[in-house]
């Protein structure tokens, strides 16, 4: 196989990757944002005001992992990222660690993880499962009121900016996966990718979303249908 290059790949999912296993969405009619205003528990504002209703709503989001189990739109990405010659990356948009059970590696989580907090004052970071109040210590710094979901929130910086942007300079296949694709920058990944001369860009969702313009394909229907559908056609074309 000397001097064969093989095509580089990036996957942005959201929501829509886990709805199947159970997780709400954000947006539609079940959605996440129609129960709560994001202002109230998803901004650096809320937490400072309002930090009871904040762990509220993301101890829910936590505990409700327990419940729920990869489906097989996660499986198949794993499947794809172990089998893809090229270069792989994943980055989620989902704070949901299913990816992970699901035997994920090569994964960024920009907007951060329901499964880890840290501390505003001493700046450390843990693995949490529990649930979290403004009583709780941080087990490194012993102050209390500092803990805070490790979750990117409006007006925040999402994660891993800078190793995203660098996978995207040479991408050649970019695949997304359930994203409304109306928060940025992640919304304006799929643009980027064109920009930098991706070869193939490739939608999975319900339906057509603000950035469906942009894809030079679109699969309409279920992740847990369609991305094992196109993760069996991508490896079956390298054959
Ligand atoms: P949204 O709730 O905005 O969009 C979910 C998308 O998934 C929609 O376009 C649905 O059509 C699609 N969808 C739903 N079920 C699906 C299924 N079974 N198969 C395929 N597609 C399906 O969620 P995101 O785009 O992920 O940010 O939201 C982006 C960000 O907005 C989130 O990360 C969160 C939120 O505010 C933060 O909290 C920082």
């Amino acid at each position: 196989m000397a001097g064969l290059t093989h095509p580089n790949l990036v996957v942005l999912t959201g929501a829509g990757l886990s709805a199947e296993s159970g997780v709400p969405t954000f947006r539609g009619s079940d959605g996440l944002w129609e129960g709560y205003r994001v202002e109230e528990v998803a901004s650096p504002g809320a937490f400072k005001q309002t930090p009871e209703l904040v762990h509220r709503f993301y101890n829910m989001r936590r505990a409700s992992l327990k419940e729920v189990q990869p489906n097989a739109a996660h499986h198949a990405l794993v499947r794809l990222e172990k089998e893809w010659p090229g270069s792989f990356l994943h980055v989620t948009q989902n704070v949901d660690d299913l990816n992970e059970r699901a035997g994920a590696k090569k994964l960024l989580h920009m907007h951060g993880e329901l499964k880890k907090v840290r501390c505003t004052g001493c700046r450390a970071v843990f693995t949490w499962e529990e649930d979290l109040d403004k009583y709780t210590p941080c087990p490194e710094c012993r102050v209390t009121g500092t803990l805070r979901p490790d979750i990117v929130w409006f007006g925040e910086m999402p994660y891993y900016i800078e190793e995203i942007t660098r996978a995207l300079e040479t991408v050649d296949i970019f695949i997304c996966i359930g994203t409304s694709g109306v928060v940025y920058p992640a919304a304006g990944f799929a643009r980027l990718a064109v920009e930098k001369g991706a070869s193939r860009l490739i939608e999975i969702n319900l339906e057509a979303t603000e950035i469906t313009s942009h894809f030079t394909e679109q699969r309409h229907g279920a992740a847990s249908v369609e991305v094992p559908r196109l993760v069996g056609q991508l490896l079956s074309e390298l054959a």
